[in-house]
């Protein structure tokens, strides 16, 4: 999967320039290799608690997980950014450990302290995971992609998502968020067969998960890595991108011209081979990528989205706008998607969303 380029005729997505299949959306356009006056944008995030509605909206489940399982709810949630904002994208609102559930551990989201799993440490734990009843249980997700695929605008490109195997287990085996990845990490590098099962699972349930979403109606996907950049080399190289190979190959053979953008975030250095190696078509920067190390060496290779600090985001201001300016810059000569280096921050004045999306609506002004 080495030596792809970001000429537009070479993309394998059939989304060549003059043919009857060119995509009208600027995501899509964006997504397969075109380079755009103006670029697309949406955030990761972007549904969420920074917004009043979303905060009313939210009572109205009991729990988070309700939330996310109910479609009516969720394909809201999906939609409220994109009509307060006009963004290019709607992310369909879930999350990621909805795939964990969906195997049948059990799941739960406290408030203020994140998420909260029994934690599954041993191999034999892993098989209990079971995909008979994962359709079902996720069916309610699928559902929600259904819906806000019939009520978006026609500029608007719906986004599915599932987190990447390494991601999702570091929840499933930590039982949490963690401070340094101890259970998993002694998991992986201790035993790892035994944690290549859980891998395994994760990845068959990954592929039926979003093979679901690109039917019910998604038109790109994204991988959230959330925690590739905890790994060394090698177990970056066998726990990121071969997983991360094994969906993209499974998708693109039922759906050869899907948009997948890959987020390894904190990758660093292996930046670079995720993208060549892992068969990505797009690839999203966190903050501490130097975007004009980026524009050289990433962008030369296919799309990249991202990457401005979402405290940037929260801080507002000529801070933010030297930042987007400087990312414009670097990145707006290549095929470039506007977004965050990671997920908006509830924290966020919307005043500072408004005012970024209207600013990335205008030419960058000269220096
Ligand atoms: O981007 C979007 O707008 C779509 C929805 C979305 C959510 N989570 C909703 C959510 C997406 C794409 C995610 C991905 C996700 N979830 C990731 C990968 C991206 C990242 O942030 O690194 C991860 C690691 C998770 C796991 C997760 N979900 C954690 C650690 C938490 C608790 C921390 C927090 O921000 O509250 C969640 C909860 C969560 N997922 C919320 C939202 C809107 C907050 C719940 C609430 O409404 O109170």
């Amino acid at each position: 999967m080495t030596g792809r380029t970001n000429s537009v005729a070479e993309m394998p997505q059939g989304f060549l320039n003059a043919s009857p299949q060119k995509p009208v959306k600027s995501l899509l356009r964006a997504l397969a290799g075109e380079v755009l006056a103006l670029p697309p944008v949406w955030l990761m995030r972007q549904a969420g608690r920074y917004l009043p509605e979303y905060r009313a909206l939210r009572q109205r489940a009991p729990s988070f997980l309700d939330f996310c399982f109910s479609p009516e709810l969720a394909a809201e949630a999906t939609m409220q950014p994109v009509r307060r904002f006009g963004m290019d994208a709607a992310i369909l609102f879930a999350d990621i450990l909805v795939v964990a559930h969906g195997l049948g551990q059990r799941v739960d989201f406290r408030e203020g302290k994140g998420p909260v799993l029994m934690p599954i440490r041993s191999a034999e734990a892993a098989c209990e995971l079971s995909l008979h009843d994962f359709a079902a249980r996720v069916a309610p997700v699928h559902e929600t992609v259904a819906r806000v695929a019939a009520m978006l605008p026609v500029q608007t490109t719906l986004i599915g998502f599932a987190g990447a195997p390494w991601t999702v287990a570091c929840y499933m085996v930590e039982g949490g968020t963690s401070r340094d990845f101890a259970a998993v990490k002694r998991w992986a590098f201790g035993d790892a067969e035994g944690f290549g099962v859980l891998i395994d699972r994760l990845v068959e349930a990954t592929i039926l998960y979003l093979s679901g979403q690109v039917t019910a109606g998604a038109e790109a996907l994204q991988l959230f890595d959330s925690w590739a950049g905890v790994l060394p080399e090698a177990a970056f190289r066998r726990w990121v991108i071969a997983p991360t190979r094994r969906i993209v190959a499974a998708l693109k053979e039922t759906h050869p011209r899907l948009p997948l953008i890959g987020f390894p975030r904190g990758a660093g250095l292996m930046y670079r081979a995720y993208f060549s190696e892992s068969g990505v078509d797009a690839l999203g920067l966190d903050s501490t990528v130097p975007v004009e190390i980026a524009h050289r060496t990433l962008q030369s290779i296919g799309p990249v989205q991202g990457n401005l600090d979402p405290l940037l985001l929260a801080a507002g201001g000529a801070a933010m706008m030297e930042n987007v300016t400087a990312i414009r810059r670097a990145l707006g000569e290549g095929p470039f998607v506007f977004n965050l280096g990671h997920g908006v921050v509830p924290e966020t004045p919307v005043e500072h969303v408004a005012a970024l999306v209207a600013s990335l609506r205008q030419p960058v002004t000269a220096p």
